[in-house]
This record gives structure tokens, sequence and C-alpha cells, in this order.
């Protein structure tokens, strides 16, 4: 039997509906600063979706559209002011950032409070103490993805392909917490196949597309595609879908999938960052 569709586009406009209704009923709006340095044109494509979907839902967006050439001083001035803006909840800074900049520098330099991407150090810190207060959108996305399944994630078989900062050691963090036994595949694992094909839940989060094939994949497992790759003037992801739907149980399609889950978790996040920061006033 064909995999179910995980309809990652229906999932997030549910919860973005929710968001929209919470603002509305609020006095006070959520304010999202976007900082996007250049013009990569994949770069623009995101920034001006997250820009829209905020808006959407009611909340307050500021865009710093920066030169190419600006200098890392001046970038950390600006974050700085947006930390000191009462206006501004969140701070996205849209990643790849120019060579002249320190990538790691930039992102530690928004308050944690106001990290809604979940980048900074102390929030990747936080996912291991269990005590998450802003942890990243598209882990969360994952998470919620399988979630919706109605899968228990407990005792299962994780495999999560991919291990960068800001996607899979955030995914398998959460995984783990959620009681799954985790295995995290990356470009040096030796026979990555052995792997895939034991998991119950797959993530593939690796950029490369279709690397994982029907032949990898166990019979019925979850299978979760974060890649983003343009091919051809498409957009593909990391799974094979129209083959491994045949033997996946659930599976998420690219585009439609983890893309729009991931804004909804943005939004979400920049509003528990303004509640949190009621908090601390209060
Ligand atoms: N849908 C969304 O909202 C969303 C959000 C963020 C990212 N993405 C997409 O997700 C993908 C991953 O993003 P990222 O930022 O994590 O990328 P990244 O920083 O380039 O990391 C890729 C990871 O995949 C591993 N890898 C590469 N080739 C592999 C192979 N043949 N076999 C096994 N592992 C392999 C790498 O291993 P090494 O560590 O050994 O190099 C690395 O750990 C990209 O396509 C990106 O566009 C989507």
């Amino acid at each position: 039997m064909p995999a179910k569709i995980i309809d990652g586009k229906k999932i997030a406009d549910s919860i973005l509906g929710k968001l929209k209704d919470k603002i509305k009923n609020s006095r006070q709006k959520p304010g999202l600063a976007i900082v996007l340095v250049g013009s990569n044109p994949a770069s623009e494509i995101y920034v001006n979706s997250k820009e829209k979907s905020f808006e959407d839902v009611g909340g307050y967006c500021e865009r710093h559209d920066l030169n190419e050439g600006i200098s890392e001083i001046d970038l950390l001035n600006l974050l700085n002011s947006l930390n000191n803006n009462p206006k501004i909840h969140g701070i996205l800074v849209q990643l790849p950032l120019p060579k002249q900049i320190d990538e790691n520098l930039v992102t530690n330099s928004i308050s944690p409070h106001k990290d809604v991407d979940g980048f900074t150090s102390v929030n990747l810190g936080h996912l291991f103490s269990e005590n998450t207060i802003l942890a990243p959108a598209t882990a969360r996305a994952v998470l919620h993805l399988i979630e919706s399944t109605d899968i228990k994630i407990e005792g299962k078989n994780a495999v999560v392909v991919g291990r960068s900062n800001i996607v899979g050691k955030p995914v398998a963090m959460m995984l783990l917490e959620k009681n799954a036994t985790v295995t995290i595949c990356h470009s040096k694992t030796k026979n990555l196949v052995e792997h895939t094909k034991k998991a119950d839940i797959l993530v593939a989060a690796a950029g490369k597309p279709k690397l994982i094939k029907k032949e990898m994949v166990k019979e019925g497992a979850v299978v979760i595609d974060v890649g983003i790759n343009r091919v051809d003037g498409r957009i593909i992801g990391d799974v094979d879908f129209e083959n491994v739907k045949e033997v996946a149980g659930f599976i998420t399609p690219v585009p439609g999938g983890v893309g729009p889950m991931t804004i909804a978790m943005l939004m979400e996040n920049t509003l528990k960052a303004m509640e949190l920061e009621n908090k601390i006033k209060s």
C-alpha cells in the first residue's frame, strides 16, 4: 500500500490560523525583524515567504535588506539595536552570510530571548538540558510532522541523515528526548543503507537530491524529507519521493512538507518570544 502523504502545508495552515486568532485577541502585536544580507535568490524567496506569513497572521514585520559588502561591525550594531528595540520580539538573520562576516559571531549576537530561529549556542545548549526555550524551527517542524502521524516515537529506531547544528543535531536531540533510539549519519558514514534500512523513523537532512532510494527504506517507515535542492529549475528533496512512497508508511513531499511547517514554527516561536519577554518584565 502506498504511503500516506503528510500534508505539511495543511498542518501549517491550521497552526497559522490559530496564531492569527491568538494575535487578534491580544493587546500586543508580536514584532519580527528579518535581516537579509546581499541578494542570494534562494534567500530572498525564503525571506519574502517568512515576511508574508508573519504579516498574514497579524504580526509587525520589519525587514532590513543590507548590502552584500556590509561590514561585520555594522551588522553587529544593527543586531544590538534590534536586541534593545521593545517593538521587536524575534530576530531572524537569513543564512548564509557573505564571507567577510563571521556567521557564528553574528548568530550569537542575537539575544537568546529574541532568537526565534533557535540557533544561538544558548538555545542549542538548552536542548541538551531538556529545558528548551526557543528551539530550532526546522527541527520543531520535523517533530511536529512525525507526531501528526500518531505513531508512538518512544522505543522506535530513528535515523537522522545529516548532522548540521541547525537541522540534523537538534532533530536527533529532540527524538532522543522523546525516547527514540537515535542514529545520526553523515557524509563519512559507511554503508548508509545498513542504517537507514533499520529506521522506523527516517529524517533526511543532507542537502543531496534523491539520496534516499526505495531500497534504503524499511517498509512502513515514517520518512521526513528536510532537503531543499534546486535541480533543473525545480525544487526536490533528499528522498526519491515517487519510489520511496511505495514502501514508506508515511512520507512528506517537497515542496509542501517541512518547508511550510518551518515557517509556522518560526511564527510560533516569535509569539512565544513575546510572551517570554512579558513574563520577564512582569
Ligand atoms: N525545509 C526547510 O525549512 C529547511 C530548513 C533548513 C534546511 N533545509 C534543507 O535541508 C538540507 C540540510 O540542511 P543543512 O543546513 O543541515 O545542511 P548542511 O549544513 O550542508 O549539512 C548537511 C549534512 O548532511 C550530511 N551529508 C551530506 N552528504 C551526505 C551523504 N551523501 N550521506 C550522508 N550524509 C550526508 C553532511 O555530512 P558532514 O557533516 O559529514 O559534512 C552534513 O552533516 C538542505 O537541503 C537545506 O536546504 C530545509
